[in-house]
């Protein structure tokens, strides 16, 4: 048995998200672990674990989101104010701490970070954010066969195209995060460093 209680934590966090939010998180914990089998194996608990609490904090209403992350000293940017569900991943990884008694300060990252992505993200860090693009639920996306199954090979490429197709898909609403735009910025850089890359 590894480090974590996981169908403990499992049998908690149902409580708190609905069955469609459920099925997603196990979609995303079994794609983040099949992630890691196929990158680092050792990083396959902790990616467990980030996949199961990712979006704890998804179905808390958006005011008591606010409330929430005024409690959490979290600090709420001007589009995250109008646009609070942006809030569930900061928050998340505060619930995580606080609830679940993560103190894994990646795997809190990991969840902070799982909407927007930042640069230069770890592995596990990148992990989550592609699984909770990619996990076999969903089905809206334009290029997902594509992206599914580079995710595996060169998760790097696939983060980028997480990115790109993101900004394609957000480019009328007014509730971008400014950080999809610089995380956007530094993986099109790295890609057009590799020479592989056209
Ligand atoms: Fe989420
Ligand atoms: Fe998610």
């Amino acid at each position: 048995m590894g480090e974590y209680q996981l169908q403990k934590m499992e049998k908690k966090l149902r409580k708190y998200i609905d069955e469609d939010r459920y099925n997603h998180t196990l979609g995303v914990m079994y794609t983040a672990a099949s992630l890691a089998m196929s990158y680092d194996p050792e990083l396959m608990e902790r990616a467990q674990v980030a996949g199961l609490l990712h979006d704890c904090a998804k179905c808390i209403p958006n005011q008591k989101k606010l409330k929430l992350c005024v409690h959490y000293h979290i600090s709420v940017s001007e589009t995250e104010a109008k646009a609070p569900y942006l809030l569930h991943a900061p928050l998340g990884a505060a619930i995580a701490k606080d609830k679940y008694d993560i103190e894994d300060e990646e795997i809190l990252s990991a969840i902070a970070c799982h909407t927007t992505g930042k640069p230069g993200m770890t592995l596990l860090e990148k992990i989550i954010f592609v699984s909770d693009y990619i996990e076999p639920m969903r089905s809206k996306a334009e290029n997902l066969a594509k992206i599914r199954q580079t995710a595996f090979s060169d998760i790097d490429f696939a983060v980028f195209l997480i990115l790109r197709d993101t900004l394609i898909y957000l480019k009328d609403h007014t509730n971008l995060d400014n950080m999809t735009v610089v995380a956007y910025n530094y993986y099109k850089e790295l890609m057009e460093k590799r020479e592989d890359f056209e």
